[in-house]
């Protein structure tokens, strides 16, 4: 489906926890059309600065409500957090690819599908775990502490086992979510290894999974979340090197097999 750029009503804008916030916004046509690991532009505010969209992954849809969280690191989202319900917020989408998942074996195990996020990566990742969750994927999420692990909650609720891991021990695993994963992997040799990691995360983790994956003979797709300007495939400022030459993020992603990819 092409992407619509519409003016969406804010329906809640609300702040989770730290800098983390949640914002629910009202387009019947985003989220009739929006598939897991898709991601949307949104123009902040009305005037011309910032200039730029800001691409945010669609967390979850409901009804005509798309969702979606966002952490505050600059300007942008600082705008962002201060739009109020009612307000109409410039947005283009639904972008990008989406995870596949159709061709994942039926009558899968249980947790044989892996889904690894790392900090805000876990936006992309619930929306897939809703479409998902007939196979009761595993979920694996880091974090920097306690505070910052999210949407636990929310893979549970769906029927997902989460483990954390927190680099300082304050939840969970203490340590990095891709020494989560190889354990798993290693104590799980003998009933079967997994058929699927989906991950999402900063860039060191999302290399570790391929590496863990290809290693271990694991099909692995990863969502990146690279800086991008122009957001629909036009200005090249968001290309990454694969296997068949170079791709733009925006418009030949956000997701990419695992194994294609050139760090
Ligand atoms: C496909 C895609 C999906 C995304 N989904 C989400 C999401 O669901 N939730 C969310 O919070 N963020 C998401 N991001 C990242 C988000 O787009 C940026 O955090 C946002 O654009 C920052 O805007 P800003 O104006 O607040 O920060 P800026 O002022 O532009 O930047 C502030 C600081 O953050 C750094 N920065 C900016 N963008 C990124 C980035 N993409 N990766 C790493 N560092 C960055 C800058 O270098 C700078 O140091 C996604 C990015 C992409 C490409
Ligand atoms: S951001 Fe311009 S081509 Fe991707």
């Amino acid at each position: 489906m092409e992407a619509a750029q519409l003016k969406a009503k804010i329906i809640s804008n609300k702040q989770l926890k730290c800098n983390y916030w949640h914002l629910e916004f009202d387009s019947g046509i985003i989220a009739k059309n929006a598939l897991a690991g898709q991601f949307i532009e949104i123009k902040v505010n009305n005037g011309i600065d910032p200039l730029l969209r800001r691409p945010i992954s669609i967390h979850s849809v409901s009804g005509t409500k798309v969702k979606l969280i966002y952490e505050v690191i600059g300007k942008g989202t600082q705008i962002l957090s201060e739009r109020k319900p009612g307000d109409f917020l410039d947005v283009i989408g639904p972008l990008g690819n989406g995870f596949e998942y159709k061709w994942l074996t039926k009558k899968l195990d249980n947790r044989k599908t892996i889904l690894v996020a790392g900090g805000m990566g876990v936006a992309p990742l619930v929306f897939l775990a809703g479409k998902i969750k007939f196979y009761r994927p595993l979920v694996l999420i880091g974090a920097r502490k306690k505070e910052q692990v999210l949407c636990s909650q929310e893979f549970k609720a769906l029927g997902c086992k989460v483990v954390t891991a927190t680099d300082d021990g304050s939840l969970g695993f203490k340590g990095r979510v891709t020494d989560l994963l190889k354990g798993f992997l290693s104590e799980n040799q003998k009933t079967g290894k997994p058929e699927h990691i989906y991950a999402c995360g900063p860039q060191p983790m999302l290399k570790a999974v391929v590496q863990i994956s290809c290693e271990n003979n694991i099909a692995s797709q990863l969502s990146l979340e690279t800086h991008m300007a122009c957001g629909f495939g036009a200005c090249l400022g968001c290309v990454v090197s694969t296997k068949s030459g170079y791709k733009r993020v925006c418009k030949d992603g956000p997701v990419f097999m695992g194994k294609e990819l050139i760090w």
